[in-house]
């Protein structure tokens, strides 16, 4: 993981506006496995993420799609290899009846959404729209269960009706009947959503009893695939107790991942806005994005006690910055994404890849037109936000392996208070690549970076950053590739030493070739 040994502001360097970091890479221990689920995405009946966004329905003749789901969004997801979406959310979830989504759309029942503002649906988007929609995509699907308004009865019919082979129960011949005669076989499940509160307010007694009544069920008969079942974890550093709880209580044999929940929100009561926030707005929300790095500390510190193997696996299945809705998105929890974005991306993404042992899924919240979004649209237009380009460049580190960093960082300092300004994780592909992200969230300093690379022996070199000239800059419909990745040269390596200057509020990704 990323050990900060000291912290360091030197009033010479920060004089000249260019702070000194010191990073040790360890290429030669490169062991652990960064999976490429860490890079995955979420989607819910929420707001624009699914109608609208992503669905559009097979009968539109103005936007071209592809069983209904929009062609430029397919493309833009498949750029950016997502390796698996979670579905069908969030609190919406437990709400869900997936049979009432399945069959010939007139006759689908029409249902209000009660998480997210009572909205008429018409279910036309439903399991045979999702997991298709998976296929074309490349992309594993994760399905949430209704532990809440749902029953056991109606999670294993789920199983059933997804992963068995045809003609074992009128389920498998519903499925044919309904145009897909094999299975998709769904490898990962969560059981519940925030079970603590909109999942079901429960005890952690309570989930653990009712979990192990699904986790069981969903397995015992005789299913053909080997589910990977997902367990609710804490959504905030007051609940250690739920994770200490289910790593005690659940036995090994019925779970493969515990989820826990981090979003960057300044305050819940007054979020501010996406796009026009202070200087102190955005220092707070760098503030927010760096404490998931004590949450997953935290949360593998006490598995760690249960589960020294890490057999089990930590999931962040919900992530990102969270702020007022954008009136103009004319939808639920609609944001636009800016460079502020851009860093929360960074600095998480490095914080999952260095703690890649034990985090092995991770999931952005949300895909399309709802909170930290890689995609917005309008009618048939879409934008790429500066939160997609950092997915995109980090791609590279999908199931490469995970060189240790040792970072010796300044500090990101407003009003007194401080911060690590420079993040960092590395990796070395299936070819011997080595890629090197960087995060710089001061907007204030360009920062130095000196990486020690020893132990490999870099022949060729290249890069590219994502940034502008302010924080609050993102790309609009009017203004579609203002914030876009650019070639970057600004590095110079002697005696194994590369070093390279971060403009403030930049991500870097540097390529390195033996
Ligand atoms: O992502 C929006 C909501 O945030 C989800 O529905 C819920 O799980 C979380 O509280």
């Amino acid at each position: 993981m990323q050990k900060f040994i000291l912290v360091i502001v030197c009033g010479f360097w920060s004089m000249l506006s260019l702070a000194q970091n010191k990073v040790v890479l360890h290429a030669d221990d490169a062991k652990t496995q960064i999976s490429k689920h860490i890079y995955g995405h979420f989607a819910e009946h929420l707001g624009r993420c699914i109608y609208d966004g992503i669905y559009v329905g097979e009968n539109n003749v103005i936007i071209p799609q592809t069983g209904g789901v929009r062609n430029d969004v397919i493309k833009a997801l498949k750029d950016l290899q997502i390796p698996n979406l979670r579905w069908p959310g969030g609190c919406f979830a437990d709400t869900y009846h997936w049979k009432e989504g399945i069959g010939p759309k007139n006759e689908r029942r029409h249902i209000e959404n009660l998480s997210w503002g009572n909205i008429r649906e018409d279910n036309s988007f439903g399991t045979h729209e999702f997991l298709n929609m998976c296929e074309l995509l490349g992309a594993e699907p994760y399905l949430a269960v209704n532990m809440n308004s749902g029953t056991v009865q109606e999670a294993v019919e789920w199983v059933q009706y997804t992963n068995h082979a045809n003609g074992t129960s009128y389920l498998t011949d519903m499925r044919a009947k309904y145009g897909r005669d094999k299975p998709w076989n769904v490898k990962y499940w969560g059981i519940g959503n925030e079970s603590w509160d909109c999942g079901g307010d429960m005890s952690t007694d309570h989930y653990i009893s009712l979990y192990r009544q699904y986790a069981t069920a969903m397995t015992s008969y005789g299913n053909t695939e080997k589910l990977f079942r997902i367990a609710v974890g804490p959504g905030h550093s007051g609940q250690y107790n739920w994770t200490e709880d289910i790593m005690k209580n659940v036995p090994a044999r019925r779970f493969e991942g515990i989820s826990i929940h981090h979003y960057s929100v300044i305050d819940w009561s007054n979020k501010g806005s996406s796009s026009a926030f202070t200087d102190e707005q955005y220092f707070k929300t760098m503030q927010q994005a760096w404490l998931i790095e004590g949450f997953v500390s935290k949360n593998s510190e006490i598995m760690d006690k249960y589960d020294p193997e890490k057999r089990v696996a930590l999931i962040v299945d919900e992530w990102g910055g969270w702020y007022d809705t954008d009136p103009e998105g004319k939808g639920q929890l609609y944001q636009q994404n800016t460079i502020r974005d851009a860093m929360i991306a960074g600095l998480t993404l490095n914080v999952f890849n260095n703690h890649a042992d034990r985090v092995r899924m991770a999931n952005l919240a949300q895909t399309v037109n709802v909170l930290q979004s890689v995609i917005l649209t309008k009618e048939d237009k879409m934008i790429l936000t500066p939160t997609y380009h950092v997915m995109e460049m980090y791609k590279v580190h999908q199931d490469a392996l995970m060189a240790p960093v040792e970072v010796i960082s300044s500090d990101f300092v407003l009003d007194g208070k401080r911060i690590p300004a420079v993040s960092i994780s590395a990796s070395i592909d299936g070819a011997g690549k080595m890629h090197i992200s960087l995060t710089n969230i001061d907007n204030t300093k360009i920062q130095q970076v000196e990486i020690d690379i020893n132990g490999y022996q870099a022949k060729t070199i290249s890069g590219r950053i994502l940034t502008a000239a302010r924080v609050q800059e993102g790309n609009t419909f009017e203004s579609p590739t203002k914030v876009t990745p650019k070639s970057f040269k600004d590095y110079s390596l002697s005696n194994n030493k590369l070093t390279v200057n971060m403009p403030p509020h930049s991500v870097v990704v540097l390529e390195l070739i033996k």
